[in-house]
């Protein structure tokens, strides 16, 4: 019985219908096929989540769980063994919807302990890619990125990719530049090949 394929999440870290992270997230759903994952791809733009405040988490937890959209999130995120984040940069960072999607789901919940809170993203591999219209492609988001997720105990693979001037890279769902996307492949084949490597998670 061959092993099951290593799940990968992927997501671009903007809501925004036209954002140009989801081209690059949506341009790496074949690559990642094809070096054998089982691609869970997701928009956050169907995952709405409050602007983490500790008082409404309490509140919610009085009444036995997390907020329910939040809830619904980490039982995704349960299910994914690696992770592939296309980030924008914000003022030289990460977006705050990046970070108040790890946040929140970093939180424990105890009606549901095993998919709720740091094992959503402890020993789990992950890429880091990032767009901007700029010339330097998102460069310095991906730096506090890889912070903020190597903080999560999440194996943050040392290849990455920056696409600058995102906004006229893109034809026909793939990059235009060749070098580009042969990055893309190469990240999705080390992604794949270490998720499952280090094998499935429960
Ligand atoms: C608050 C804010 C700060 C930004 N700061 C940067 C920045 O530091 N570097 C950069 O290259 N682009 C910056 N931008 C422009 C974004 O790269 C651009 O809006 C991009 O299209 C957003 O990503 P998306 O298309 O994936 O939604 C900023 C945009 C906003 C709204």
């Amino acid at each position: 019985m061959p092993d099951a394929p290593p799940r990968i999440a992927l997501f671009a870290a903007s809501a925004r219908r036209d954002a140009l992270s989801k081209r690059l997230a949506a341009a790496c759903v074949e690559p990642l096929r094809v070096a054998g994952a089982d691609v869970m791809h997701l928009d956050l733009n169907d995952h709405p989540l409050p602007l983490y405040h500790g008082d409404d988490e309490a509140a919610a937890l009085a009444q036995g769980s997390l907020p329910a959209p939040v809830v619904a999130l980490q039982q995704l995120f349960a299910q994914a063994d690696g992770f592939l984040v296309v980030t924008p940069e914000y003022n030289g960072s990460i977006p705050p919807l990046l970070k108040n999607t790890l946040d929140w789901c970093s939180r424990p919940n105890p009606a549901d302990p095993a998919r709720s809170g740091g094992v959503l993203y402890a020993n789990k591999p992950a890429a880091l890619m990032a767009t901007s219209p700029g010339p330097l492609g998102g460069m310095r988001a991906l730096f506090h990125a890889r912070d903020v997720l190597g903080y999560l105990n999440m194996l943050v693979l040392p290849q990455q990719l920056a696409v600058g001037r995102a906004n006229e890279a893109f034809a026909e769902g793939k990059l235009i530049d060749e070098r580009q996307q042969n990055a893309v492949t190469s990240i999705c084949q080390a992604l794949v090949s270490t998720t499952r490597q280090l094998g499935r998670h429960p």
